[in-house]
């Protein structure tokens, strides 16, 4: 049963009608926003409650054509993939920078660390061989970071590796990590306080690695935190502070608040005057793409081809193609960033003249969680504004297309958890090789069946409420002008 409502500007038709309180509440969001914005054959949104489609028309266009079916006709659901190439990419104006941020012994400095970590392994890498063969593709390989440290993310590698750096800084010098975990770092410094915001994993990696050097943390979560992932991060030791706005709020009064309590922040994204620490959770990160790169030369490749990288505040983007750019100069791989559309600031930034970092104007009202950011990380954008080639953005639906095709594979390939914002780059990489309205960009990027595309999977199964939406209820479904097996856009 479908059933209209009227907000100031514009009907919005829901399958339950006023049944679902979290539609009503994304109407209320949107009431802000001008009508102009949003062109009603290209707007389309999915309830999280119920998982089916939300669309929104202009009140004056019901005047003309009241009949429902008319309405679904026309309304068109967001196209898969929105992208614009980087016109700033290979001009080493920068170089200098990325090469400081990323010394060629980096990797081996932040490996030698987290080796001496509880529960460190390699995560692994996983070859989806029989779904590069269907997209003519030569290969894709999967970083599973769904298995990280036990904490189902990679993000704890950035946090424990800048704490550590801060606390040896603290020592006067490197101290064996062995002695701090044991309590020394403790019982010189005293009573430290971590703090930070977090739409979850960063948190979570914060928090567990605050409790192993014996410290105390403080962690920030925006409103729309899910309560597993809160749950996880008060699990690893961390007192909670709920901000009743979005991620970038939450960084703003934590920012405010540690210096009122005398706290240290370690965040993952860096503002004018706090770079070091944001520079030492970037470089934690090079040991995952550092492991990437020995277990492709195991698979007898010398690097990927090509690199699809999700990002946020950019941070974990900066620092593969920053490792990259370090250990490859012109021969690295091409570099795909992927965001989500209601939250992409990275590619806002891109599409300006004069290549400063933009504000995402919005709620971010993303499933993708751990990419609903406002705001680049200026260290992070001063890297990717020279070494990314692309930027893209997607709508929910494609990272929950990624999430199901990780859980569901082809005969032969394995079978890998992946959450909202591990899989949207493999529904990237899907649409780019299967929508006709990706060939330009397929084309710019010289994919095909010699291309060996590395992805990221960041993140395994960290809020299981959603991830059951998703995967079992087939929540965020793909609308049906875009389905690969059906629709007639495809297969150019
Ligand atoms: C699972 C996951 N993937 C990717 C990212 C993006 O990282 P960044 O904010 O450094 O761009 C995050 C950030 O929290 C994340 O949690």
């Amino acid at each position: 049963m479908w059933r209209c409502f009227r907000n100031a500007n514009r009907i919005m038709i829901h399958p339950h009608g006023f049944a679902c309180s979290r539609a009503e509440r994304q109407a209320v969001a949107l009431r802000s926003r001008r009508v102009d914005d949003y062109p009603f054959r290209n707007y389309y949104l999915s309830c999280r409650v119920c998982t089916q489609s939300l669309f929104f028309v202009p009140v004056g266009f019901l005047g003309n054509a009241p009949h429902m079916d008319e309405i679904m006709q026309i309304v068109q659901a967001s196209p898969p993939l929105e992208w614009c190439e980087n016109s700033r990419t290979g001009s080493h104006a920068d170089a200098g920078f990325t090469r400081e941020l990323f010394p060629p012994d980096m990797a081996l400095r932040t490996r030698k660390f987290h080796r001496q970590l509880e529960g460190y392994r390699m995560s692994p890498l996983k070859s989806l061989g029989h779904l590069a063969g269907m997209l003519n593709l030569g290969g894709i390989w999967i970083k599973d970071e769904s298995v990280r440290l036990s904490l189902n993310s990679f993000k704890a590698l950035g946090g424990s590796y800048a704490i550590y750096r801060y606390v040896t800084e603290k020592l006067g010098g490197e101290v064996p990590v062995e002695k701090l975990l044991a309590g020394e770092a403790r019982r010189k410094l005293g009573d430290l306080v971590f703090a930070t915001a977090t739409d979850g994993n960063h948190g979570r990696g914060i928090a567990w690695s605050a409790t192993r050097l014996g410290f105390k943390s403080v962690v920030y979560v925006h409103k729309n935190t899910s309560a597993a992932r809160i749950d996880a991060i008060r699990r690893n030791g961390a007192e909670i502070v709920v901000v009743d706005g979005t991620y970038d709020d939450a960084v703003r009064r934590v920012s405010a608040d540690a210096t009122k309590h005398g706290w240290q922040i370690i965040s993952d994204t860096s503002w004018t005057g706090y770079e070091d620490i944001p520079k030492w959770v970037m470089q934690g990160y090079t040991t995952l793409v550092a492991e990437a790169q020995e277990q492709l030369a195991g698979q007898g490749l010398a690097r990927p081809t090509h690199v699809f990288v999700q990002a946020g505040v950019g941070a974990l983007a900066a620092s593969v193609m920053g490792f990259y750019q370090q250990l490859l100069g012109a021969d690295r791989p091409k570099t795909v960033v992927v965001e989500p559309t209601d939250a992409a600031c990275l590619m806002l930034s891109a599409q300006q003249q004069d290549g400063n970092p933009r504000h995402f104007e919005g709620e971010l009202d993303t499933i993708m969680a751990g990419l609903a950011c406002g705001d680049p990380s200026p260290l992070a954008w001063n890297v990717l504004r020279h070494c990314a080639d692309v930027f893209a953005k997607c709508p929910d639906y494609v990272a929950a297309k990624g999430m199901r095709v990780y859980a569901v594979p082809l005969d032969g390939d394995p079978f890998i958890v992946s959450g909202e914002s591990g899989a949207v780059t493999l529904g990237a990489l899907m649409y780019i090789m299967r929508w006709a309205g990706a060939r330009a960009l397929r084309e710019a990027l010289e994919l095909g069946p010699d291309s060996q595309i590395l992805l990221i999977n960041t993140e395994g199964n960290t809020d299981p409420d959603d991830f059951r939406r998703v995967v079992w209820e087939g929540g965020d479904s793909v609308p049906d002008a875009y389905k690969t097996h059906v629709s007639r856009s495809f297969g150019g």
